[in-house]
């Protein structure tokens, strides 16, 4: 395999390096081109471009495969929890015994938000969307640690176990003031999804009873978020974290771009689309006609991957865990009978297999969400509570990196050539 790209230019030959990862996937650095040739790379969405080195997460699109600091999702699915998790995509590596259990108490150390912050939820409007009340009570939150500012270094263990464990918290607080109902607070005896339960549902006088295995679902959800590589929520977390601002600031712009229905708000628009789909009494053929039709506008929300041209392995996780979350709960879902009825369409529609579009992870996560009673409108937050530790754990990887450089993409500009200003008067 060459270490170098040749590149012909305007007469002129230019040498470029190839580098090569672990799994041998390469790269041609195109650190010196501008230097070398007065060129600059374009590339839309940049899905051509790599914009770091990281030890975090492996993604192998054609293969469909996932791996958390080289260990695959689907060991992770079946033996680990999402705490454990969290401890390995910051960490590194598994924790032992001692090191999780002072992990775990770090958590609970931490998972209560300053009193004064209550005062915030006040000013939102009860239907203000999660997402917006999560990405401002995260820096809301920052502002009650001072020492994060001076520098975002210090005490990074603390401030990750905060925003890990007040995530949660903010999040169940927001649901509770939507409905209007008094905030419950966290029990240090419980675990961490089961004490995110805990907040959402009890209620003063009487506490939610756990259904473990729904606590067990849900943990899954949180695991299978955990981390991607450099999708969008992440590649601006890392963006953020360049300029070295501090976690929450990061997180909290995480947060932001998580929202958008092309990304982490897809769990709820697949929900909303499948709850359509069922009013209708459609079988789900007017919406694949529709997400074919490029006048329409319209996309087959939970299909799709900008990587994964294969099956998204948490998709096929998550589906299992849905039948069997049901089956024990002795439930059906019409939702999730429409949903397999729609995925078997779709993977036999030419138009679907030429673009190798397949479900995704949002794809039948709201169903697991919903048979656990989260509302619609807060699955996006559960993605963002689950995505927090590999947001860190890429923040930590920037702040670390001795050659990071703040991100400053370049462009090619297409507006007015060199004009004039017009007095006012002049102007017609
Ligand atoms: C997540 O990056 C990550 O890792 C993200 C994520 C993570 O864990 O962080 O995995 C989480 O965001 C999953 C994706 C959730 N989004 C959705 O489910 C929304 C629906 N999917 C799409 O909008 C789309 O597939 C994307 C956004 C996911 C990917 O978009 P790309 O890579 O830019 O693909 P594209 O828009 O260039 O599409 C290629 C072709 C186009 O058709 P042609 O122009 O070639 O004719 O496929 C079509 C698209 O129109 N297409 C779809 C489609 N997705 C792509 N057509 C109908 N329905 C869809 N869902």
């Amino acid at each position: 395999m060459s270490t170098n790209a040749e590149l012909k230019l305007d007469g002129k030959t230019y040498s470029l390096p190839v580098v090569e990862g672990t799994e041998q996937e390469r790269a041609i650095d195109v650190t010196t081109l501008r230097n070398q040739t007065g060129h600059i790379t374009l590339d839309d969405g940049y899905a051509n471009t790599g914009s770091c080195y990281s030890k975090i997460t492996f993604i192998d699109g054609e293969r469909g495969i996932l791996r958390y600091r080289g260990i695959p999702i689907e060991e992770l699915a079946e033996k680990s929890t999402f705490i454990e998790v969290a401890y390995l995509l910051i960490q590194g590596r598994l924790p032992n015994r001692a090191e999780l259990r002072n992990f775990s108490e770090l958590l609970t150390r931490n998972q209560l938000l300053h009193e004064d912050l209550k005062f915030h939820f006040e000013g939102f409007p009860s239907n203000a969307h999660p997402m917006a009340i999560l990405s401002s009570m995260i820096n809301a939150a920052s502002c009650f640690y001072p020492e994060l500012l001076l520098d975002p270094k210090t005490q990074f263990e603390i401030e990750a176990a905060r925003l890990i464990s007040q995530v949660r918290t903010i999040a169940a607080f927001s649901y509770r003031k939507s409905r209007g109902l008094p905030i419950i607070y966290p029990k240090p005896a419980y675990k961490y999804t089961a004490n995110f339960l805990h907040m959402m549902f009890s209620d003063p006088y009487q506490d939610y009873e756990l259904n473990p295995e729904a606590v067990r679902a849900l943990d899954l959800i949180f695991l299978l978020h955990a981390d991607h590589e450099q999708n969008c929520s992440t590649a601006t977390v890392r963006m953020v974290a360049s300029s070295r601002a501090n976690v929450f600031a990061s997180a909290a712009a995480g947060v932001c771009a998580l929202w958008g229905p092309l990304h982490g708000g897809a769990n709820q628009a697949v929900l909303e689309m499948l709850d359509q789909i069922h009013r209708e009494g459609d079988d789900g053929s007017k919406f694949i006609q529709a997400a074919k039709d490029k006048q329409s506008g319209k996309r087959l929300m939970g299909f799709g991957h900008r990587v994964y041209k294969n099956y998204d392995p948490r998709a096929k996780i998550i589906k299992r865990a849905c039948d069997d979350l049901l089956g024990k709960l002795h439930r059906g879902d019409p939702l999730l009978d429409i949903a397999k009825h729609l995925e078997q369409a779709v993977l036999s529609d030419a138009y679907f297999v030429e673009r190798k579009l397949y479900p995704n992870v949002d794809f039948y996560s709201g169903i697991i969400m919903r048979a656990i009673g989260i509302p619609v409108e807060m699955f996006t937050v559960m993605f963002a509570i689950g995505r927090m530790p590999g947001w860190i754990a890429n923040y930590r990887e920037v702040m670390e990196d001795p050659h990071s450089r703040i991100y400053r993409p370049r462009q090619i500009y297409t507006g007015d050539g060199l004009r004039h200003y017009v007095p006012l008067e002049e102007r017609p």
